[in-house]
Order: structure tokens, then C-alpha cells, then sequence
């Protein structure tokens, strides 16, 4: 079986042909960082018209690097939703497009459940496990089941992770995208140096918080004498903020580790994905956390973690196995809970 999946639904313009084994014959990602970097984080519009110029040539690329036609295609996947609108009807679109060409069959995927699976194609991961995900849109603790089953332990009440790191950086002057700047900074500061809070720790719950955490730094920063801030105060700010934000998901996984232990006896497994889980820090601290709690940890290879295709066709491949294609009618969504039944949660004025 072979499977092309196209992703558009941020800001990478992505496309990968995946066998039903599980081998990646190739993977191709552009990320439109220069598109956005003027601006300091991702104009929906310029997205849209960005992943409509490269699509066509990021599939040519996907299906020459792979030494596939179309003819040899047993599906299309494309990433449905969540994301925004514009460029997840470009991905649709193009999917679409090749099926009715080619007489395929069509898979709309879910961005999340993209994530979610991927530790399946990376690790072989066997269900139930528990998921932390992890990325510019989404902090969430979920309970995978199956494909299409999952029960979310816990998700943001506001800011998600990705965003803390990316907001901060930009408070910080750093480079855009945030979390790879911030990290690369933190690696020459002093985490004890700026004392942040801790949102959300010894809650009840699994639930997260990072716009106070994102505001602390705002503040502490403010707070500096006047002038430039130095290069070693913003080391310093980075490495106490990954510290602050590493330790609330320390907590928050080892809570939601308890309820899936309750739930799922028999589940071993602790699964880390989206894109902040490509942070060195973040992992080091989840194996301490695995560890502990009797857990192993997969994480997916740093390039599977952050936006991808192969993600979004290893999902098509698993949902295709289990005869769940859609027809071409399928209307893509900007919001799609993997777990629909979950009460939103509430902040402060908040609703997630
Ligand atoms: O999963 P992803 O590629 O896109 C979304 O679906 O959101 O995640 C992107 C997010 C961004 O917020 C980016 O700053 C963050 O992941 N990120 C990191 C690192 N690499 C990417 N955050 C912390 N440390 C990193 N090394
Ligand atoms: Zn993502």
C-alpha cells in the first residue's frame, strides 16, 4: 500500500509518500518562515497564498523523491482540519483533485490525530497510550485508545505551550520561530536566576496555563533596570521560563499518568508529540518523569515531531486499513477536538 499525505493547515507546506509498512519514501516540508518572520508569527492570509503557490510542487517533489506516480497510489490523505481555514482548503483541494484524477480513494485527516499516531510509525507503538501533545496550538493530555478513540485528560485554559514559547521569545527579542531560539538561549542561561510561577501546579485536574507564565516574563522583564536588556539576561530569562514551563508538564504528565493507569491497567507507554516535544530540556525532564512512574517514553525523531506530511499519511494508512475514507464532499474544519465528548475548560473568562 501506498499512501501520499499533504499537510497545509499552518505554515509548513508539506507533502510525503508513506507504505502501509510504515517506510517513509519521502518526506518533503517548506516551512514559510521567511513569509512570516516580518511579522513575528503566522499571518493567516500570506499562509494561505504561500501553500497555494508551493503545493503543486511540494507533491512533484514528494512523488519523485519517493520514485512513485500517481498510478502507484492506493490513497490520498490531507490534513482536514484543525488549522487555519485557508490553507487546510488548499490541502484538501489538492487531495481531492489527485483522487478524482486518479479514481482514489480520499482520507480526510485530523491534524491531531496526525501527531497523535505518529509514534506508531516511528516507535510501533500499540494502543491504549497516553498522549502528550504538545505544539503551537495544543497542549493536551489524551488517553489514545484506538484510531478515532480518544479521552482527553486534560488541554489549556488558555495559551497552548508552543504559543508561551513563541510570545516569550518575542518579548525577549529573539528570533522567529520562538521555541528553537528560546532554546538555543536557555542552553547559555541560568534557569534559577528569575523565580516564574508555576500555572496550574498541584491543581486538581490535568489541565494547563501559560498565559500567566508568558505574562511573567512580560513583567519580570519590564522590570529590569531601563536599557537594553543583555545578552545575559535574556539567556537567563529563557532558561528560567523552559524551566518554568518544563516543570508545570512534569507535574500535569504524572497526573494524568495516575488516571491512565486507573483507566488503562495494562497501557506502559508515554508518547510525547507536536512540536515543542522537539525541546531537549522537555524530554530530558518527561524520561525522568517516565521513569518514575514505571512509563516508557516514545518520542518521535525531531523532524516527525514539528509539522509534517509523513504524519498525516501514516494517519490516512491507519484510518484506510480500517476502511474509513471520506468522499469528496468532505468540508474542511478549523476546529476538530479529537475527543468531542470533553467538557471545555474554563480560565479566567476563558473558554478552551
Ligand atoms: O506541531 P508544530 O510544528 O505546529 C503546530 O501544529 O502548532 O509546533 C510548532 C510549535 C511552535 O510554537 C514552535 O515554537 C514550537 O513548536 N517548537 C519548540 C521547539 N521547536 C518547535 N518549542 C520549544 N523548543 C523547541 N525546540
Ligand atoms: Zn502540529
Amino acid at each position: 500500500m501506498i499512501v501520499i499525505g499533504i499537510e497545509t493547515s499552518c505554515d509548513e507546506t508539506a507533502a510525503a509518500v508513506v507504505s502501509g509498512e510504515g517506510e517513509i519514501l519521502s518526506n518533503v516540508v517548506l516551512s514559510q518562515f521567511e513569509q512570516h518572520r516580518p511579522f513575528g508569527g503566522v499571518v493567516p492570509e500570506v499562509a494561505a497564498r504561500a501553500h497555494l503557490e508551493f503545493v503543486d510542487g511540494i507533491v512533484r517533489d514528494a512523488m519523485d523523491q519517493a520514485g512513485k506516480t500517481f498510478d502507484d497510489l492506493d490513497a490520498v490523505a490531507a490534513t482536514g482540519g484543525p488549522g487555519l481555514i485557508g490553507g487546510v482548503i488548499v490541502g484538501v483541494m489538492t487531495a481531492k483533485a489527485i483522487a478524482l484524477a486518479k479514481n482514489l480513494p480520499f482520507v480526510a485527516v485530523n491534524h491531531l490525530e496526525g501527531h497523535a499516531l505518529t509514534a506508531r510509525l516511528t516507535n510501533k507503538v500499540a494502543f491504549p497510550y497516553l498522549l502528550l501533545l504538545v505544539s503551537g496550538g495544543h497542549s493536551q493530555l489524551l488517553i489514545v485508545r484506538g484510531v478515532g478513540a480518544y479521552t482527553r485528560l486534560g488541554t489549556t485554559i488558555d495559551d497552548a505551550v508552543g504559543e508561551a514559547f513563541d510570545k516569550s521569545a518575542k518579548i525577549l527579542g529573539l528570533d522567529y520561530p520562538g521555541g528553537p531560539a528560546v532554546e538555543a538561549a536557555a542552553k547559555l542561561g541560568d534557569a534559577t536566576r528569575f523565580d516564574l510561577p508555576r500555572p496550574m501546579r498541584g491543581r486538581p485536574g490535568c489541565h494547563f496555563s501559560f498565559s500567566g507564565l508568558k505574562a511573567a516574563v512580560k513583567r519580570t522583564v519590564d522590570a529590569l533596570p531601563p536599557g537594553d536588556l543583555s545578552d545575559q539576561d535574556v539567556y537567563d530569562m529563557a532558561a528560567s521560563f523552559q524551566a518554568a514551563a518544563a516543570d508545570v508538564i512534569a507535574e500535569r504528565t504524572r497526573k494524568a499518568i495516575a488516571a491512565f493507569k486507573n483507566q488503562c491497567p495494562d497501557g506502559t507507554t508515554l508518547v510525547v508529540a507536536g512540536g515543542v516535544a522537539a525541546n531537549e530540556t522537555l524530554r530530558a525532564t518527561l524520561e525522568q518523569v517516565a521513569a518514575s512512574e514505571d512509563m516508557t517514553l516514545a518520542a518521535p525523531p525531531l523532524k516527525l515531531c514539528t509539522d509534517n506530511a509523513a504524519m498525516i499519511a501514516w494517519a490516512g494508512i491507519e484510518r484506510f486499513k480500517l476502511g474509513q475514507t471520506d468522499d469528496l464532499t468532505f468540508a474542511p474544519r478549523p476546529r476538530w477536538p479529537l475527543d468531542p465528548s470533553a467538557p471545555s475548560a474554563t480560565g479566567a473568562g476563558v473558554k478552551a
